[in-house]
């Protein structure tokens, strides 16, 4: 028989393990720009996020004074631009979301975005394998389907690399594809849920409106798909010079994060899409593909197919995997040769 102490004693044992179980770490790093600040403001209103840490090379202290006064529980604090501040917001971290970088101006593509921000993401990739090699990684910034490589490559030549928990965010595609969708069909955008494979750029995003009972045709199709290719840049021009998607970025960022502390914190049925380390097209060249992927405790649990598609998303995926074979490469090889 156990004493009345000790029946307390293990009650309160048992709920400090829970509350450790629920209590999470996330790190932002690039927590100043335009996408940082409000996710990291969406993740402070988050009652699944404890701790909250805000990295940039500028302003991270001031907006997480900013933030911190927010009356939600979470912790935040701001870290300075040195590498001990940036170990400190990376240790013990649960969740590193990286949108450090710099976005695009009308006229550009993604990939012109590569000589500035594949530096950046290496030097944090080098800093998270360093200081948070068991986190789940999830990188923003552009072009994601070759910086996602990249960061690979810094956690394999580390040794730490752990492919069930490195992530391309690539929600934003879906939150556009259901949005567009719901416009075209006077419906509720958060009733659709459209598959959106792949990778994030242009023709890499391939949208599969047919799995979701949608029969668009014609004309109508090819604009609903062009729409989702080139969304993001609909807002580059009508910020005209000022930058890229921000706050629907940051909607998308959260969510996903949101995802997978409700996968780690044990709730079952938890998909995404997101651009992983998968199997499904490596014949092709494409080490990493985005696709539905059911989330878990250890970061990707299931990554599912593509499924039954018709003939001209069959077309729009081969277009895809010619160019996202090559957008992996890049980063690769600009890793071999800047290491
Ligand atoms: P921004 O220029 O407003 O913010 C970038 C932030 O990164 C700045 O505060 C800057 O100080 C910081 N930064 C730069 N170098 C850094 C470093 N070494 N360490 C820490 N912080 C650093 O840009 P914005 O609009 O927030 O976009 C960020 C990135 O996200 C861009 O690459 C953009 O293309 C990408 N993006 C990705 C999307 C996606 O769906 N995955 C959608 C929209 C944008």
């Amino acid at each position: 028989m156990f004493s009345a102490r000790q029946i307390v004693a293990q009650a309160s044992r048992r709920s400090f393990s829970a509350s450790a179980r629920q209590a999470s770490k996330v790190t932002v790093l690039g927590a100043a720009g335009g996408i940082g600040q409000p996710l990291s403001l969406l993740l402070k209103l988050n009652p699944r996020v404890s701790q909250l840490a805000l990295y940039d090379i500028r302003l991270a202290p001031g907006v997480a004074a900013d933030i911190g006064h927010i009356n939600t529980k979470s912790e935040v604090r701001g870290y300075e631009a040195t590498p001990s501040a940036l170990a400190e917001a990376l240790k013990g971290s649960d969740i590193v979301l990286i949108p450090a970088g710099v976005p695009r101006k009308p006229g550009m593509t993604r990939d012109d975005l590569f000589n500035t921000n594949a530096s950046i993401v290496r030097d944090l990739a080098k800093a998270a394998a360093d200081h948070a090699p068991e986190a789940n990684i999830l990188i923003i910034s552009n072009p994601v389907n070759s910086t996602v490589p990249i960061t690979a490559e810094i956690f394999k030549s580390k040794g730490v690399y752990n492919p069930k928990r490195l992530f391309g965010v690539t929600t934003l595609d879906v939150v556009r594809a259901s949005r567009f969708i719901s416009q075209l069909r006077n419906t509720d955008p958060a009733n659709e849920n459209i598959t959106v494979v792949g990778g994030h750029s242009g023709a890499t995003i391939v949208p599969l409106l047919s799995q979701s009972g949608f029969n668009l045709s014609g004309d109508q199709l090819a604009e609903y798909v062009r729409r989702v290719q080139f969304g993001g840049d609909e807002v580059v021009q009508a910020k005209d010079g000022a930058g890229s998607a921000t706050l629907s970025m940051a909607m998308a960022g959260a969510r996903f994060a949101e995802s997978l502390l409700k996968a780690a914190q044990g709730q079952k049925n938890v998909i995404e899409p997101t651009f992983v380390d998968s199997p499904l097209y490596k014949d092709a060249g494409c080490e990493y593909f985005a696709s539905n992927v059911e989330l878990g405790p250890n970061g990707v649990e299931k990554i599912h197919p593509v499924g039954k598609i018709t003939e001209y998303e069959q077309k729009l995926l081969d277009v895809c995997l010619a160019d996202l074979s090559k957008n992996i490469q890049k980063g690769v090889d600009w890793v071999k040769a800047n290491p």
